[in-house]
């Protein structure tokens, strides 16, 4: 069974709100013949203003707010969340179902970007532009070969090296297609996608997370965050790995135990490491167990950002909240993450409504 969230347009729009923003200049025009838009720019639910969670029926977020049950149950009205961005684990999708509320992502977006930044930092890594910037800043002298292998060193050649992609969707496959050109043997690991992909992209497949840690040079995580892959990168995969390996994450924080790899880059168990995602965010260097780290090069969770995607991002998110309010909830969505789990949810309610009516009329004939 599907529901329309304008049934009532003629006298009153629906309230959408921007939770964890002030900025709906791209949002607005695309919404406003539609439904009322506010902002709320709030860290948490507590935050959110009592008119929000009475009567808003949409909401667009971004990554810097979470919403679990309790959070989820504190809205009255809420029927369609739309992340604007691609990963849901800031949302307890299941429970959103449970509730009645559509959750819903924009998955193609800043796949460029995040796989050119990915390249980028893994290239830093290797070639050690960063380090050898900050050191020409710092008014360091470099005037020949000898001084010079004392700030680049370890500098090991690309050509050759393994470059192991843990997840192998669409920003891996994205980060896969630019390594080959630079000389990486790129390896993947991602146990959920049929047997094949390896072939026509001309890379290689292991089975086990054991066998990319064995294989890699340098490890780049590009896999979703679930409950089965929290800290997948901890002190016992980390002695798994090949002593010196590099290590990327611009997936998701806490793919990484923090405190573990902290450890294993002071030990240079882990040679240099290149982070854009962290287990708390927004990233602070004074409270992270990273912050006497100096073999790491630290980014703002800014991978997927550029003047092009950023827009385009915002313009499919507010696009998708429009579809909801226009057309009939779920059938309308394009990006609904748990459409199967609503749909079940429905016919549960709809089969327990025929039942309460069964009953209520075989009552009435027995009277
Ligand atoms: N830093 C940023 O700005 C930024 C921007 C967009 C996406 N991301 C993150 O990048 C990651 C990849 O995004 P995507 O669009 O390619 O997602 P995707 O869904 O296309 O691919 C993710 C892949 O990970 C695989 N996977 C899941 N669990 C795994 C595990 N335990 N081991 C190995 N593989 C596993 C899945 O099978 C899937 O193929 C996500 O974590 C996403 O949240 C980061």
């Amino acid at each position: 069974m599907s529901k329309s969230l304008n049934s009532n347009s003629m006298t009153h729009r629906p309230l959408v709100a921007l939770l964890d923003g002030r900025d709906c200049s791209v949002e607005m025009p695309i919404l406003k013949d539609v439904a009322t838009v506010a902002f709320c720019d709030a860290n948490s639910t507590s935050e959110i203003h009592e008119k929000v969670l009475n009567e808003a029926v949409g909401a667009l977020m971004w990554h810097t707010i979470q919403l679990n049950r309790d959070d989820l149950a504190k809205f009255k009205s809420l029927r369609i969340i739309v992340r604007i961005g691609s990963g849901v684990d800031n949302i307890d999708v299941k429970s959103a179902a449970e509730l009645g509320i559509a959750v819903c992502n924009v998955p193609g977006f800043g796949i460029e970007e995040v796989a050119d930044t990915t390249l980028c930092l893994i290239l830093n890594l290797y070639r050690r532009t960063y380090w050898l910037a900050n050191a020409l800043r710092e008014g360091k002298k470099v005037p020949g070969p000898e001084q010079l292998r004392e700030v680049a060193t370890p500098c090991p050649r690309i050509r050759g090296d393994t470059l192991g992609l843990v997840g192998f969707g669409r920003i891996g496959t994205a980060v896969a297609l630019r390594a080959q050109a630079f000389g990486f043997r790129v390896t993947f690991y991602d146990p959920y996608l049929p047997d094949g992909i390896e072939k026509s992209l001309g890379v290689e497949r292991v089975y086990s997370m054991q066998d990319l840690l064995f294989q890699s040079d340098c490890i780049s995580l590009h896999c979703s965050l679930n409950e089965h892959n929290r800290h997948l990168i901890n002190e016992h995969t980390i002695r798994l790995m090949r002593p010196g390996a590099f290590l990327v994450n611009t997936a998701r924080g806490a793919l990484i135990d923090e405190q573990a790899v902290a450890k294993a880059l002071k030990d240079e168990r882990i040679r240099a490491a290149a982070f854009d995602v962290f287990e708390s965010e927004p990233f602070s260097l004074a409270n992270s167990p990273l912050k006497d780290c100096k073999n790491v090069i630290f980014t703002p969770h800014s991978a997927f950002y550029s003047d092009s995607s950023i827009r385009e991002l915002r313009e499919h998110a507010a696009t998708e909240m429009r579809r909801a309010i226009v057309g009939k909830l779920p059938d309308a969505l394009r990006s609904c993450v748990n459409a199967d789990l609503l749909q079940q949810q429905q016919q549960q309610q709809q089969s327990s409504h025929q039942l309460a009516a069964v009953t209520a009329s075989s009552g009435n004939h027995a009277r």
